[in-house]
């Protein structure tokens, strides 16, 4: 594990995610008592344009000992639930499949951006556009199991199809405010 964490950190540098390469170096000795890990990741344009509340949360985007390629990830039904090294806080897969919308899969709704930026043997890096926000139950219910109403509409406005219900979740993540870095790890 630790000659797959010097690889990755080396290679996340040369595609452009050396922030999350510096938060991995910063994580190493909790990272290489793993087995192994999935790592969902910012690139560096995307923290510096709005996304640095990722770096106070890199944890909640690790997944211990789960080795999930995308199309690993791709398999997985809506509503399973995986680890993240943040004690009691777990990541949802939120794909939607039915309806026309629907495309790829979506961690805590937010869809992967770049999939498979690097692996080795014990590492997988995929590319998010957003933090995840956080999830609870309640939120989950909501969001995925909207529920339409007899007149076919759902939530409060009308005349949706159930479709459009479902590719517009409540909880659906809002774009972080951009604040300065002088926080966190720096
Ligand atoms: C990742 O680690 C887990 C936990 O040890 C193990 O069960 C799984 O087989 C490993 N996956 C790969 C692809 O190495």
């Amino acid at each position: 594990m630790r000659l797959m964490l010097r690889d990755a950190i080396l290679r996340l540098r040369e595609a452009g995610y050396g922030i999350l390469a510096l938060a991995i170096r910063v994580k190493f000795p909790e990272l290489a008592t793993l087995q192994n890990i999935t790592v969902f990741g910012l690139d560096d344009l995307s923290i510096f344009a709005g996304g640095h509340g990722y770096l106070t949360d890199v944890r909640f985007h690790v997944v211990p000992n789960h080795f999930l390629m995308h199309s690993d990830l791709m398999s997985l039904p809506q509503g399973n639930v995986l680890p993240s090294l943040v004690p009691g806080q777990r990541l949802v897969v939120t794909q939607l499949r039915a309806g026309p919308f629907s495309s790829g899969v979506r961690i805590n709704h937010v869809p992967i951006k770049v999939p498979n930026v690097i692996y080795n043997a014990k590492i997988v890096v995929h590319g998010i556009y957003l933090p995840f926000p956080h999830l609870y139950l309640d939120d989950l219910a909501s969001a995925d199991h909207i529920s339409i109403g007899e007149s076919g509409t759902c939530g409060t406005s009308s005349a949706v199809s159930p479709d459009e219900c479902l590719v517009t979740p409540a909880s659906a993540p809002a774009m972080p405010a951009i604040v300065d870095l002088d926080d966190g790890m720096y």
